[in-house]
């Protein structure tokens, strides 16, 4: 049934909705990245194959492209590329989220997709909002084949979690292995160390709590948006974990996100091991993965960084943040690739291949997809638009991503690397303002927001020109299967 508040809230949003439909061309606007349709984006929900489609939900603010109160927004899809709005699907309209419906997860049970979500609470008063002031409490909708959605269930309050936790408790991740239901939620203890909790349920309603799982030594204050999975009979956890120091290159964006592999069972004996960040550039967080529709894992994350120092110039025009593209995930030599979903190579067109030496110049259109060789593997450097220089140092060992200083183009990023001890091959994905350099065939990726004046560098879009270096390139236009 709904109140008079959903009613109220959703002839907001849809008016906010309607009014961006009316907002003047913009350069920036992505063709095949999940963005909001007008405000802010940030976390991927819900992800799922269900009844013939792709979903995904995400966290969402239509009144405010800076952020504010959340709501899910929920996309469509049939090859992951094009995606199709179809509204908000879970509005903050109970006394239990009114704060915002925040991150959490799908699962598919026959007909019906159970949608698991953290209803956030912010009391009114002097709080510090980590041990007072705050409720983070696990909610479930069911969402049916046509798309409806049930009442909410409130399933667990703060009240319910262990008691030597702070207030954020969040995001739960649900799945089904050998007949039972397992959750994992992200949290931050009294003691300011990050942890997740393990839930499991013989009826996806009535939870236990079936272990608390963290490192051995402390690794950051809080794990947000916790995963769990398998991939190749490997069990893998992901977290983001915020308060970590930078390391040399490790660790340099103001919060990450990686996985562990996992030995033993995370509901008995286990060790987390070799913790690696999913991706190394400037704008990647908060990522979820799924099961597609023939069994790939697919890894999807906010293209963008919560609190940090650079910008975004889209916010002026309205809008902000976007995903990645969705990856599929496969494990060698004990870690894991990432590569685009291979229904992007269906948007390959005017395929050209060519070799490059210092001063060859590509234009490589708003929307394409590059691959570099390099000659010998030796050292090499080329630059995009002018302004973000890519090296590959030989000697060091260092591949690494540099915005030219002040550059207009950076919205204030600057330096991000990695160490890599042999170059093979780089694929550069590039949808007008988001940029990805997938290296080695997916061991090592970097994601990053890049705003180019294209009134001035006209429709034929991005430009690339080789400094360093020697080798062989393919480029190819993306455009939209029809
Ligand atoms: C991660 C996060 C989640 C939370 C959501 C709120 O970016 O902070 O922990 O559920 O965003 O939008």
């Amino acid at each position: 049934m709904k109140t008079s508040l959903t009613k109220e809230l959703e002839m907001f949003t849809r008016t906010l909705e309607e009014k961006a439909g009316k907002l003047p061309e913009d350069s920036w606007r992505l063709k095949f990245h999940v963005m909001p349709p007008v405000g802010w984006l940030n976390d991927p929900n819900g992800l799922c194959w269900f009844h013939g489609a792709y979903h995904l939900f995400f966290q969402y603010s239509p009144s405010d492209p800076n952020g504010a109160l959340k709501y899910w927004g929920h996309y469509v899809s049939e090859n992951m590329l094009t995606w199709e709005y179809k509204g908000i699907a879970l509005y903050p309209d109970m006394p239990y989220d009114c704060n915002g419906v925040y991150s959490g997860s799908a699962l598919v049970e026959g007909d019906q997709v159970w949608l698991y979500y953290t209803g956030n609470v912010k009391l009114a008063g002097d709080y510090d909002y980590i041990h007072n002031g705050r409720e983070g409490n696990t909610v479930a909708a069911v969402m049916d084949a046509h798309g409806r959605i049930s009442d909410k269930k409130l399933l667990m309050k703060n009240t319910d979690y262990p008691s030597d936790l702070t207030c954020h408790v969040r995001d739960p991740k649900v799945w089904k292995e050998n007949g039972r239901y397992f959750m994992v939620l992200g949290a931050r203890k009294q003691t300011d160390r990050g942890c997740v909790l393990l839930y499991s349920s013989r009826d996806r309603i009535s939870w236990t709590l079936a272990n608390v799982v963290e490192t051995r030594e402390p690794f950051g204050y809080m794990w947000e948006c916790p995963d769990v999975f398998l991939l190749e009979g490997q069990r893998v956890l992901s977290v983001s974990p915020q308060g970590l120091e930078p390391q040399g290159l490790d660790f340099a964006n103001l919060y990450q996100s990686g996985y562990f592999m996992v030995r033993g069972n995370l509901d008995g004996e286990y060790a987390l091991e070799n913790f690696r960040e999913w991706d190394r550039g400037f704008d990647f967080y908060a990522p979820q993965t799924f099961e597609g529709k023939d069994g790939r894992r697919i890894l999807i994350g906010w293209m963008g960084m919560p609190d940090c120092d650079y910008v975004n110039h889209t916010v002026s025009r309205g809008w902000q943040h976007c995903m990645t593209i969705p990856r599929e995930l496969t494990l060698k030599d004990g870690r894991i690739l990432q590569n685009p979903v291979r229904e992007l190579e269906d948007w390959r067109r005017e395929e050209r291949a060519d070799a490059w030496k210092p001063g060859s110049q590509v234009q490589a259109g708003m929307c394409s997809d590059l691959m570099i060789e390099s000659m010998d593997q030796d050292s090499f450097k080329f630059c995009i638009d002018d302004d973000l220089v890519i090296n590959y140092d030989k000697d060091k060992k260092i591949f690494s991503m540099e915005f030219l200083p002040d550059s207009p183009i950076s919205g204030g990023r600057t330096f991000r690397g990695v160490a890599l001890d042999h170059f093979e091959s780089l694929r550069i994905l590039l949808d007008t303002s988001a940029l990805e350099l997938y290296i080695n065939e997916g061991q090592e990726v970097f994601s990053t927001r890049i705003y180019p004046d294209f009134s001035e560098m006209g429709a034929d879009g991005h430009w690339v020109t080789f400094l360093e270096g020697s080798g062989k390139m393919t480029l190819w236009k993306l455009e939209e299967t029809k």
